[in-house]
């Protein structure tokens, strides 16, 4: 309980924005450099699926500066969650998908509305150091991943933030981790990634590009974040260019989003939909196997019945 108040309290006060306050000028969150102050470093000695469950870390962030010059620092106390060491099961179930799409997309203008049509970049303009599900998602997916992914692979996280929930051993056991986000911020802090290897990016911008070379990626995530494109099939298209032929991508999903942000047509549909949504997705961005691998991987926790869901669409490029 006391862990939960601490991960609860940071970026409490937090305001990050282009203003001046009692003399002291507070920078664009863009302009902030993040770095980590105590560095646990676990993941490098952790045996496989042996982490600790929970990794705390306090992260430094600079935000300003005073008249002086001197550095404005905040500190705040993150959990992490390693997906490890829980007394979670990790059932895999088969989803079977049905739909049978038409041979051009029958979505329409609306279908792409969102309430919130501001830049993508304002709305994460505060750094969102938090998780979007709960522990035993993250845990099933983490799981998932480790299971599903194999040593020496190259790996791109797209719409990625502060955590990729990939296992703890994964950036000693991985060739490469990149990411790319709309929140430079939050991917400072991702402590998956290898070599600094990431990039701030808005995929509701055309031309839709990520700034990789053909064929440089084995294995391309993105988690619980593709209800916020704006164009899909563009990015499953560039995801498709920057996969090796026989690499993977790996879209998961759960039923919770932010609802200003998430398409019009995401908001209509059931958790099954959703999965039946992704493979019309990948149909139309063309170059996959049909119909994608879907999962239900929820995990089963003892005692607690309400837990958030998760499943999964795979697909291949040919
Ligand atoms: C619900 S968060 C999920 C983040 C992360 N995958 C995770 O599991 O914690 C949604 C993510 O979608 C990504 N996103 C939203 N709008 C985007 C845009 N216009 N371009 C690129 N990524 C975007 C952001 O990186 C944001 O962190």
């Amino acid at each position: 309980m006391a862990a939960a108040t601490t991960r609860a309290v940071f970026l409490a006060s937090l305001v990050l924005s282009s203003t001046t306050v009692g003399g002291l000028t507070i920078l664009d969150p863009q302009e902030c450099q993040a770095r980590e102050t105590e560095d646990t470093k676990t993941r490098s000695k952790s045996r496989v699926g042996n982490s600790p469950r929970y990794i705390d870390r306090e992260l430094s962030m600079i935000y300003g500066q005073n008249k002086d010059g001197t550095p404005l620092q905040r500190k705040t106390l993150v959990r992490r969650i390693t997906g490890d060491s829980t007394p979670y099961s990790f059932p895999v179930k088969k989803v079977v998908l049905t739909k049978k799409w038409p041979e051009t997309p029958p979505f329409i203008a609306q279908d792409f509305f969102r309430v919130d049509n501001n830049d993508d970049p304002l709305f994460y303009k505060v750094p969102k150091l938090v998780y979007h599900i709960d522990e035993p998602a993250v845990a099933a997916l983490t799981q998932y991943y480790r299971k599903n992914i194999r040593p020496g692979s190259r790996i791109l996280d797209i719409c990625s933030s502060w955590v990729s929930h990939y296992p703890m051993e994964f950036p000693s056991t991985m060739k490469r981790i990149c990411a790319t986000g709309i929140s430079e911020m939050e991917l400072q802090y991702n402590d998956q990634v290898t070599n600094g290897c990431y990039q701030q990016a808005d995929l509701n911008v055309e031309p839709v590009r990520l700034n990789y070379p053909d064929n440089s990626f084995d294995v391309v995530t993105c988690v619980v974040s593709i209800d916020y494109l704006l164009h899909p099939i563009e990015v499953l298209r560039e995801v498709h260019r920057v996969l090796r032929p026989g690499g993977q991508v790996i879209v998961s999903q759960s039923n919770r989003c932010f609802p200003t942000k998430a398409i019009a047509l995401w908001l209509r549909l059931s958790d099954h939909d959703h999965l039946e949504l992704i493979n019309g997705f990948f149909q139309y961005a063309g170059g996959y196997q049909l119909p994608c691998e879907a999962y239900d991987i929820t995990a089963t926790v003892p005692g607690q019945p309400f837990h958030d869901p998760m499943f999964i669409v795979k697909a291949t490029k040919k």
